[in-house]
């Protein structure tokens, strides 16, 4: 369930204006020979987990605070809806096999849905988004009373306008009012977990590789999820071409990570990890100096060493000369020899 889901996720947009709220529905569809339920949804407050729905044991499971959410929306509306995605599912499995091979073993239908709520506290866009295998195959958008529809269905324009109608209809007086209600009333209930602000932890390290080194940024332990993360090299921002990750992850803690590296040879560059976060009034810079690294450390004792060693020749030469000195002055040869010989001793 997690991965189908995540795959699906993972298409979202991640940027929304900052002080909007989105109430996200994600809906699955499947059948063959899996652990799944044939129908299940799963309904996130931005990217907060609050509800799931199983239709074999036609139970709404609430995540988290539990028992203060029950007044969130009426279950009945509730159950009508399901109802009602779950038999559009049944009619577009039915076209979706149409002209496939039916060995088959496991087809998966997926349905987002998602209503907004700007933060001029006003009803936002609301999208439907339809897909078979992981992939769209059609999208409902509803903006301002303004419906767009993109999609394959293999239906005349006849039978699609007819659907756009009901569909329209249905989003106008049922979907949009019903997703806003439900979004308010969650929002009322999590606004501290869904509002707070986590700072980022930031970290800058330097790996050795066979080939050179890896220079990485990673910024973890942040909520919400938008960040930018950026690497500078001298000064300058790497290009994408040369970044490798910056997947945004999921913590287990409901917070987040992001991680960006860089591969180099080893060359003598500084560079700067930058991150910007809503819970940063400033940009936080990291910097990895040269000198912090692996090379240089490894010529530091190399150098100190011969400094080391000169030093000790040094005095000890004087040492001799100022001996040799004396010995002169007194005009003795045998005080001459154990005066070198004491300055072998220092050494
Ligand atoms: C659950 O809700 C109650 C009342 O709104 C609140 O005091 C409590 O902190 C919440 N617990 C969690 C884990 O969010
Ligand atoms: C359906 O797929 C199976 C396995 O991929 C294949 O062996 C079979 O020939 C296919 N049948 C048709 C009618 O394409
Ligand atoms: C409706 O949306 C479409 C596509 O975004 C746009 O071209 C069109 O102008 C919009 N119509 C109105 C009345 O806003
Ligand atoms: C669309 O449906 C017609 C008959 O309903 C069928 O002949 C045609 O192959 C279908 N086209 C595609 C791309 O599935
Ligand atoms: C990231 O950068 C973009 C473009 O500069 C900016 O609009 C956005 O607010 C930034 N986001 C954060 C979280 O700082």
């Amino acid at each position: 369930m997690d991965t189908i889901l995540h795959l699906f996720l993972l298409s979202l947009p991640i940027a929304a204006p900052k002080g909007s709220h989105s109430l996200w529905v994600l809906a699955t569809y499947i059948k063959g020979q899996t652990p799944f339920p044939e129908f299940s949804y799963v309904v996130m407050l931005d990217d907060v987990r609050v509800l799931y729905y199983n239709s074999e044991t036609k139970t709404l499971i609430p995540r988290g605070n539990t028992t203060t959410e029950d007044d969130v929306f009426n279950s009945n509306v509730h159950l009508t809806i399901s109802d009602n995605i779950q038999s559009s599912f049944k009619e577009k499995w039915v076209v979706a096999t149409n002209n496939v091979n039916k060995t088959y073993s496991v087809l998966a239908l997926q349905r987002l849905v998602v209503c907004e709520l700007r933060d001029d506290g006003e009803p936002g866009q609301m999208i439907t988004r339809d897909a078979a295998r992981g992939s769209t195959t059609d999208e409902l958008l509803y903006v301002d009373k303004n419906f767009t529809y993109q999609g394959n269905l293999n239906i005349s324009t006849q039978v699609l306008n007819l659907h756009l109608k009901i569909s329209m209809w249905n989003h106008e007086h049922l979907y949009r009012p019903f997703c806003i209600k439900t979004l308010k009333g969650y929002l009322e209930k999590r606004r501290n977990q869904v509002n707070r602000k986590v700072k980022p932890k930031v970290r800058l390290f330097r790996k050795e590789l066979s080939s050179g080194f890896r220079v990485s940024c990673l910024a973890t332990g942040f909520y919400p999820r938008h960040i930018n993360l950026t690497l500078f090299r001298d000064g300058q921002p790497v290009s994408d071409h040369e970044i490798i990750g910056g997947d945004l992850l999921p913590n287990g803690d409901g917070t987040y990570q992001m991680r960006k590296s860089l591969e180099i040879s080893a060359d003598k560059h500084k560079y700067t990890c930058s991150a910007t976060h809503l819970s940063l009034d400033n940009k936080l810079d990291v910097t990895l100096e040269y000198d912090h690294g692996e090379p240089f450390k490894s010529v530091i004792p190399s150098v100190l060493m011969v400094l080391a060693l000169m030093l000790v020749f040094g005095v000890a030469a004087a040492i001799t000369s100022w001996k040799r000195q004396c010995a002169d002055s007194i005009k003795s040869g045998y005080s001459t020899a154990s005066a070198s010989e004491e300055s072998v001793d220092t050494t």
